[in-house]
């Protein structure tokens, strides 16, 4: 380590967005590796909006790994935390920063302590994949302070041991979660499947229909789905393998009525697992009800899909749009039907084109 005692601190800052699942990742077959039991596919948004920025440093002055959410301090005991941690520090390289006069040896890590301060410019835990981009964000952050070599996919199977969701994050555009085979979870991580542009038309609407922490984690509500609900197997064998082959083709093609039709389908067979399961999990209230209604009604209208959309372990919308003109029409159409401080309590968000057009929270 370098001569210079221990005055220095080094640091590394990353932002990594958030990503919405269009081929759903539900139930693990290994809860310490995070290996799950069906590919996924997911859009990663547009940095600007829901995303993580994290810094973190290391200084021969901090006598323990200590990490701050969103300015409170937070612990850092979790096995998901620790198990991150671990396997970064193992690959973690010679560091030198010949400016400051600060050499770290790969050796030295292992006795280095972090401090990490982490930001989320949305809710946290309201179901809108808080822990996706905040692992994503750390292992990246992590792997830029400490000069690792291993390429994305390789970091995503880090990221993966924090939270499942959080390995599809390290890339932009389509990305798909192999789920692998291997016990020692080696292959189980993700690719990009398409960059940002390739389909840059889609305008994502995420519509917060309440930004209050949901009742049942996606952690704990896909444990029980796995220990109750027949149609999870059914669905982990026979319907996903299919599904995600046609929905690569139908992103790949940007055939926009495919891609609606499984986004849709795949989001409502995961809410019916949910409701399989034993007890049933609700994620959804009325207004998410109301809104798939809406656009499946509107769908029908137009003779073709216009909107897709889907939802997480919460009541939230995700509304994807085919082009800039038919987002307008929706956001207007949301706002009419579903007023901004009514009981709804929904507030809209537009995605995906670097700007957010209306925010009435
Ligand atoms: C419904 O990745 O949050 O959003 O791996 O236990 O941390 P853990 O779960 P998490 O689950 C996400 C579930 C989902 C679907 C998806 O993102 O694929």
């Amino acid at each position: 380590m370098t001569e210079k005692g221990d005055k220095w601190i080094l640091m590394a800052t990353a932002q990594t967005p958030t990503n919405i699942a269009v081929i759903k990742y539900w139930g693990k077959r290994d809860e310490n590796l995070i290996l799950p039991v069906n590919d996924s596919i997911s859009v990663t948004l547009d940095p600007d909006h829901l995303c993580t920025t994290t810094t973190v440093a290391v200084s021969p002055s901090f006598d323990q790994d200590r990490m701050w959410l969103n300015g409170k301090e937070i612990s850092l005991s979790g096995g998901r935390y620790q198990n991150c941690l671990r396997e970064i520090r193992s690959r973690a390289c010679d560091v030198e920063d010949k400016e400051k006069g600060i050499k770290i040896e790969k050796k030295d890590w292992e006795k280095l302590h972090l401090h990490i301060a982490s930001y989320n410019n949305f809710p946290t835990a309201a179901g809108l994949a808080s822990s996706a981009a905040g692992f994503a964000c750390l292992v990246f952050s992590l792997a830029k302070l400490m000069n690792l070599k291993e390429n994305q996919s390789q970091l995503s199977a880090i990221a993966r041991q924090g939270s499942g969701s959080a390995c599809r994050s390290l890339f932009g555009g389509f990305v798909k979660w192999i789920m692998g085979k291997e016990d020692n979870g080696s292959d189980s991580l993700a690719v990009q499947l398409v960059d940002e542009e390739h389909w840059n038309e889609l305008v994502i609407i995420i519509a917060v229909v309440s930004s209050r922490q949901k009742e049942t984690s996606s952690t704990s509500g896909m444990r029980e789905s796995v220990q109750t609900s027949l149609l999870l197997q059914h669905r982990a064998k026979e319907i996903v393998p299919k599904r995600v082959v046609q929905m690569e083709k139908a992103i790949q093609n940007r055939d926009f009525p495919s891609f609606a039709q499984l986004t849709c389908a795949d989001s409502n067979q995961f809410h019916a697992v949910c409701l399989d399961s034993s007890p049933p999990i609700f994620y959804m209230n009325d207004t998410s009800h109301r809104i798939i209604s809406y656009v499946e009604k509107w769908n029908r209208s137009e003779g073709s899909p216009q909107v897709a959309y889907t939802f997480d372990a919460g009541p939230n919308a995700v509304l994807i749009a085919r082009n800039r003109k038919v987002a307008a029409q929706l956001l207007q159409k949301l706002l009419f039907f579903f007023p901004p401080n009514s009981d709804t309590d929904l507030n809209s968000y537009v995605l995906g084109d670097n700007s957010i057009l209306q925010d009435a929270g």
